[in-house]
């Protein structure tokens, strides 16, 4: 499939935005300074906190997942069987989980991700998100794929 390419200019920090690639979902999440610093919280409860697993961009094998950490790209389909998760940047949430820092919520059998698209322990989804191809054309531009 062709690349596809994102404008983010009105895209507010805290917000998401959604465009489809390949038949996928594809974010685009301007993360705050708070939502930034949640990442550091929460390493000790992830599965692979480094994104070390397979197919992951070298960009993506950071803290924050991202080639600009303000800016998280991602698919938006859960690792297990491919449910949409759920935006949760709220915190907190005790209806998800008692330490939640925001995140993503599978609502499908209950997979959580932190605000880096980072898989949980303990849940069902094996990886964390997909961080897609991407590059930046312009400070406000973004081709996926
Ligand atoms: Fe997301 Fe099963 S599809 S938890």
């Amino acid at each position: 499939g062709a690349p596809v390419s994102v404008d983010i200019t009105h895209l507010e920090a805290g917000q998401k935005l959604t465009v489809a690639w390949r038949g996928k979902p594809v974010w685009v999440v301007k993360r705050t300074p708070e939502m930034i610093a949640s990442l550091d919280k929460v390493s000790g409860d992830l599965r692979d906190p480094g994104s070390d697993q397979k197919q992951q961009p070298d960009y993506a094998k950071n803290e924050s997942r991202a080639i600009k950490p303000e800016i998280l790209v991602m698919v938006g389909s859960c690792t297990h069987l491919g449910c949409s998760p759920t935006f949760r940047p709220d915190h907190p949430a005790p209806e998800v989980d008692a330490n939640w820092q925001g995140g993503f919520y599978c609502p499908c059998h209950g997979s959580k991700f932190d605000l880096a698209g980072r898989v949980y322990k303990g849940v069902p989804a094996p990886l964390n998100l997909v961080v897609p191809p991407h590059r930046y054309v312009d400070n406000n531009t973004i081709l996926v794929g």
